[in-house]
């Protein structure tokens, strides 16, 4: 009877080891996932805004094509904050998998541009950040709330020039664009700060897009 007291008791120490291990060394599941679909996501966009960049140019849209060239960018700096969390977490990234796009004119661009953040704004982001919280994953939470920000200011400034354009009021636009190279977090030159909103970088580091000079 003593002996298996203590076989019952080691198999129950075992256990407990067992679990705690278990607890200590669980993954993320469900966030990786959606880490590695928003690298792919934000990899996209950056691709396809650099391109919509051009094709703006070529249309004599030089300042909507200064936006682009600045949310490329901004794309981009997510993609590379969500890369580096998933190499937090083990996974080693590599190329990104970019998905399909078409370009357009300048108007149709800046409605599909649109269109692209208003599904991250609304529905991709909210639900990654909610996954990362039940799973206990703040760098992955922080990540996505740094980009999901972002998102609704690309939207925002989609929406202003796409309603100057129609309206034919192109001297409205703005010509000068600052991202925060930390966050992705952009600015207009009416709207800038002396530091970012999201991360408190300051403004003296932030890549600047303006119409005469061009992007870095
Ligand atoms: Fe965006
Ligand atoms: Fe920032």
């Amino acid at each position: 009877m003593f002996y298996m007291k203590i076989i019952f008791r080691f198999i129950l120490l075992i256990v407990a080891v067992g679990f705690i291990v278990q607890c200590h060394s669980s993954k993320p599941v469900k966030s990786i996932e959606d880490l590695k679909t928003a690298f792919n996501s934000e990899s996209t966009a950056s691709e396809k805004y650099a391109k919509f960049a051009q094709a703006a140019m070529e249309e004599g849209y030089d300042t909507i094509a200064k936006l682009f060239e600045a949310t490329s960018k901004s794309e981009k700096i997510h993609a590379f904050n969500h890369g580096k969390v998933l190499e937090k977490y083990g996974n080693s990234i590599g190329n990104a998998e970019i998905g399909s796009y078409e370009i357009k004119t300048t108007i149709e661009n800046l409605q599909t541009a649109i269109n692209g953040e208003t599904y991250e704004m609304q529905t991709m982001y909210p639900g990654f950040i909610k996954n990362a919280e039940i799973e206990k994953a703040p760098e992955a939470a922080k990540s996505f709330t740094w980009a999901w920000d972002g998102e609704k200011k690309h939207l925002n400034y989609y929406r202003q020039v796409q309603s100057l354009i129609v309206k034919g009021n192109e001297n409205g636009l703005s010509f000068e664009w600052y991202v925060c190279p930390t966050c992705g977090n952009i600015y207009n030159d009416i709207d800038v700060k002396e530091s970012c909103d999201f991360c408190l970088t300051k403004k003296v580091n932030f890549d600047g897009y303006t119409e005469e000079v061009g992007g870095e």
